[in-house]
């Protein structure tokens, strides 16, 4: 139905609940997927990128269509409600700081922080990304979503055999709320976690996964989160 109405809406204007101005700060794979996906929806996307004028980055807001644009990354979030941080993992305290006043915005965070130094995968951090970045942006709103799945199944949830479910963390309820109604138009669902501290647990999900993944004796899984 999503697809339905993605494709539609390339030639009527649908009318979205309220359009909110999103700025996608790093344009890989889970800015793309993200930063495709929220413009379908009918909202205004602006990426932020090191090198906003590169090939890659002009591709990206052409595929991505509406009235999409790109910028730099501290340019990117001034116009914006809502805050993509889709950036390498052990990076996100120093991005977040770069980004100037995030003041009254949301911030959602999909990242997960990994240590790869050591014969196992580790998380990269003893808190949680989630609340490095909340400590960092105290006046923000941050939501953990979008962590606990690969940027494929985001922009086809299909993939996965059934609904999958996107796990929220934050202190705010009406940023949760915001955030959710994102992840439902996209065709995931949306389960609240609780505060921002439980980040921790959903970020550890993916750290089990790798080891699993890549430790050689042991037995590779996929996991999706579905409400029953
Ligand atoms: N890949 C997945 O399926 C997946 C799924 C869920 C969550 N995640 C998490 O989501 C985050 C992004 O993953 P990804 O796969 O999209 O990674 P990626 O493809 O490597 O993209 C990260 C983007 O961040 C920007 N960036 C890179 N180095 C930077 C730096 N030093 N300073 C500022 N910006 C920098 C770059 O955008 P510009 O070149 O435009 O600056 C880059 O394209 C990671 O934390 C990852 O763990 C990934």
């Amino acid at each position: 139905m999503r697809r339905l109405t993605s494709f539609l809406s390339l030639f009527i204007l649908l009318p979205v609940a309220h359009a909110d101005t999103i700025a996608v700060v790093g344009t890989g794979n889970v800015g793309a997927a993200l930063g495709t996906e929220f413009a379908a929806l009918g909202h205004t996307v602006v990426y932020g990128s090191r090198d906003p004028s590169s090939s890659k980055v002009v591709d990206l807001v052409a595929r991505t269509g509406g009235d999409a644009s790109a910028t730099t990354q501290a340019e990117s979030v001034k116009g914006a409600n809502i805050v993509v941080l889709a950036v390498p993992g052990m990076l996100v305290e120093e991005i977040t700081k770069s980004l100037g006043d995030l003041s009254g915005k949301i911030i959602i965070d999909p990242t997960n922080p990994i240590d790869r130094s050591g014969p196992e995968f580790k998380m990269g951090v003893s808190s949680s990304n989630g609340e490095i970045i909340q400590l960092a942006a105290p006046d923000a709103s941050v939501v953990k979503a979008f962590n606990s799945l690969s940027w494929q199944t985001m922009i086809d949830p299909e993939l996965s055999g059934g609904p999958v479910s996107i796990p929220l963390a934050g202190n705010s309820a009406d940023a949760k709320a915001i955030v959710a109604e994102l992840v439902e138009g996209m065709g995931l669902e949306a389960i609240d976690l609780g505060g921002i501290e439980n980040s921790h647990w959903i970020e550890g999900m993916l750290i089990m996964w790798l080891n699993n993944r890549y430790g050689g004796e042991r037995e590779p899984f996929d996991f999706y989160l579905r409400k029953n």
